[in-house]
């Protein structure tokens, strides 16, 4: 039996019109684009760099698997698919990686080391949005989880707000119906909702995403989350002392480094390490898709509909038709000189000659 979901409740499909008919009057005609192969002919490589580098990465650190699949939905959930995340601070801004609600996110260094390798082999044409893309793409995909045939052509995106990150977040007690509504925003389904949080097979969470569960849950006067299986809170709380805010704990209790099953079986005995894991049983529909594939004795249909739904996340907000720009460095907007407007013919050594040049005339007309 196929676990079957409607992909759009009624009460969503007026959302959804709502959104698509707001967006159409902020974009107007031309639609974002994003196709698959886009550096077919201008960077033939660049997939096969990036699924190189990844591998290498999670052989030596399994847990960045996790991470940098994280990193993407971060980015695409605040401000869209579009490398935001990835911004450094400036003296006059606070980006979204120093918000205090993604403190905890890693993987910031690998995103820049593949970016130097997509530099040195197509300097200029690879954007940090896409390196994040086919970075999460491959995350799943090495540990074991499905391929994933995401399009590409993502442009970059130059504002970076710490104050956006909030709004875009979901809280951690998030109810089911918030959750929901909160996907419903971009376009999502409460399928993609159920779909996507099976993400959560591979990765870790800190004790401090959970802890109120097991040592300070108000909410029904007990001490620790009565809905969490009496078995894994004991289990948890010896894995995080009370006060204990900063260990990593597997978010899948059956299988963490592995793309599978494991965090629905998990979830539907009551061992969702979240509590926005254990909301998914707290709606009729999303109950049903977490406890069918619980039952299910192979992945397929997961992986399908995973591929399908990460494809829909990935089109959130992407910019396309120059909107946005291929940062050389993906925690820095381009200098001026070195734009996406820069002929393509300039190669990045003469982009950053000349940024440089223009940088020592303003510094030496100061000086003067
Ligand atoms: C339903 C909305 C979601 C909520 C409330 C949520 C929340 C969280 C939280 C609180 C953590 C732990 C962070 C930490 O303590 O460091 C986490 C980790 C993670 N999330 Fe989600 N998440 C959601 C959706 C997603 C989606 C859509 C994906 C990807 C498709 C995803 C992938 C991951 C992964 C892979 C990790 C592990 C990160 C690591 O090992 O470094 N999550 N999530
Ligand atoms: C993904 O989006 C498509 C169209 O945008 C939609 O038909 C489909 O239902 C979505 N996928 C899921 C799993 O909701
Ligand atoms: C929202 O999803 C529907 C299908 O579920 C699709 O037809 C529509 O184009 C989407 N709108 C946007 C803005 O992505
Ligand atoms: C790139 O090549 C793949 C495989 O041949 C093909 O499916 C895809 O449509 C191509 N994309 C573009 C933009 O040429
Ligand atoms: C912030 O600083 C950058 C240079 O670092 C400058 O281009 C920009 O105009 C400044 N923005 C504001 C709002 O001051
Ligand atoms: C319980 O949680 C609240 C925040 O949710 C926190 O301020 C408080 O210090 C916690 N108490 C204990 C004993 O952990
Ligand atoms: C507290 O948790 C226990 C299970 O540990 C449960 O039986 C009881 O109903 C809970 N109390 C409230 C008020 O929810
Ligand atoms: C949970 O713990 C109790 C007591 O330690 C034990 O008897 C029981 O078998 C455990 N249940 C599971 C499912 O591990
Ligand atoms: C299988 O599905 C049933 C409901 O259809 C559910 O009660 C049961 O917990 C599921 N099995 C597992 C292993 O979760
Ligand atoms: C931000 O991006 C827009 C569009 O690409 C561009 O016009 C603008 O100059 C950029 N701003 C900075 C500071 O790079």
């Amino acid at each position: 039996r196929a676990c079957k979901m409607a992909s759009g409740s009624a009460a969503l499909s007026v959302v959804a019109v709502a959104m698509a008919a707001a967006l159409l009057a902020l974009c107007g005609s031309t639609e974002a684009h994003t196709q698959f192969g886009a550096y077919n002919k201008t960077c033939p490589q660049a997939e096969d760099i990036v699924f190189k580098e990844m591998t290498a990465v999670v052989a030596k650190s399994p847990g960045l698997a996790g991470s940098l699949l994280r990193l993407f939905s971060v980015d695409c959930f605040v401000g869209g698919c579009e490398g935001s995340i990835l911004l450094d601070s400036t003296t006059n801004n606070t980006a979204e990686k120093d918000s205090p609600l993604n403190k905890g996110l890693r993987g910031y260094d690998v995103i820049d080391s593949i970016k130097a390798k997509l530099e040195a082999a197509c300097p200029g044409v690879v954007s940090c949005a896409d390196v994040l893309a086919l970075a999460a793409r491959d995350s799943v995909r090495i540990t074991k989880g499905p391929y994933i045939p995401v399009p590409t052509g993502r442009e970059d995106g130059n504002r970076s707000s710490a104050a956006d990150v909030t709004p875009n977040t979901p809280k951690p007690d998030a109810s089911i119906t918030g959750l929901i509504t909160f996907f419903g925003k971009f376009n999502l389904t409460a399928k993609d909702l159920a779909v996507l949080s099976g993400a959560h097979t591979i990765g870790k969470a800190h004790c401090s995403a959970f802890s109120t569960r097991l040592y300070n849950f108000t909410a029904s006067n007990n001490i620790s989350d009565p809905t969490l299986d009496a078995n894994y809170t004991a289990t948890l709380r010896g894995q995080c002392a009370a006060g204990d805010l900063a260990t990593l704990v597997d978010l899948d209790p059956n299988s963490g480094t592995t793309f599978d099953l494991g965090y629905y079986r998990g979830v539907a005995a009551s061992m969702g390490l979240l509590s926005t894991d254990g909301a998914l049983l707290l709606n009729e529909d999303t109950r049903a898709y977490v406890t069918c594939q619980a039952n299910a004795t192979a992945p397929a249909e997961f992986f399908a509909d995973f591929a399908a739904s990460f494809i829909n996340m990935s089109k959130i907000g992407v910019l396309s038709h120059h909107k946005g720009q291929i940062r050389r460095h993906c925690s820095a907007v381009n200098p001026l000189s070195a734009s996406s407007q820069a002929p393509v013919t300039m190669g990045a050594h003469a982009a950053v000659l000349l940024a440089s040049s223009f940088v020592s005339i303003v510094a030496l007309a100061l000086v003067l």
